[in-house]
């Protein structure tokens, strides 16, 4: 069956405030998937900032190891488990990193805190000393006291290209369904059904 992709991308929209009037609290919450050029896996919670039928896209540090991951290698898995409704959302696709008025614009849209605390994370490296975080962010705060924070150029979005996505939803007695979306062309997307 052929489904066009903004009705995929309109029934996650609808799946997601649905969890978070249900009172998800973390509804944007997805784990993130890479594999290293060694073909190791790691996952981790990201927050999913924006999305709609180009992708799905997520802010952080390019130097933190999720980021190196997908420098080496882009194939990325997302995940999204909305227990308040029985519902697991899979997303498999391409990394590749938004652009820099994207990022600025978000970026832009921060508290002033969060925008000090990207400046003063250096994301997934050894803190050497205890204190050399809090220095780093009272360093920044000063620096930037009277000034807008600008955006570190360390400091970006990654934007999810789907080829696959998968809503599973609970059934009772374990008879789940399952429904696998993959394009057909840039618009409509081919619908399976799968066993659970
Ligand atoms: C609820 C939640 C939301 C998070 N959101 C982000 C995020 O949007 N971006 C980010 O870089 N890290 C986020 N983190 C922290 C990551 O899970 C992770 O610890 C960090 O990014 C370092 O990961 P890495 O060393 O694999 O790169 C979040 C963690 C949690 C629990």
């Amino acid at each position: 069956m052929s489904v066009p992709i903004s009705e995929i991308i309109t029934r996650f929209n609808n799946d997601l405030e649905t969890t978070r009037q249900k009172g998800h609290p973390e509804p944007t919450a997805m784990t993130l998937s890479t594999v290293n050029a060694q073909g190791f896996p790691s996952s981790r919670v990201v927050l999913l900032k924006a999305f709609d039928e180009k992708g799905f896209v997520f802010y952080t540090n390019l130097t933190s190891r999720k980021a190196q991951e997908i420098q080496a290698n882009p194939q990325v898995c997302l995940n999204f488990m909305w227990h308040n409704i029985s519902k697991q959302i899979r997303i498999e696709g391409h990394a590749t990193q938004v652009s820099d008025e994207e990022a600025d614009a978000y970026f832009a849209t921060r508290p002033k805190q969060s925008q000090i605390g990207a400046w003063a994370s250096k994301q997934s490296s050894e803190i050497e000393n205890k204190m050399d975080f809090e220095k780093r962010i009272a360093k920044y705060g000063l620096k930037f006291a009277t000034s807008k924070v600008p955006r570190p150029d360390f400091w970006s979005g990654f934007r999810i290209t789907p080829s696959k996505i998968e809503f599973w939803q609970k059934r009772d007695f374990r008879l789940h369904e399952r429904q696998v979306f993959t394009p057909e062309n840039s618009q409509e997307w081919n619908e399976v059904r799968l066993y659970p």
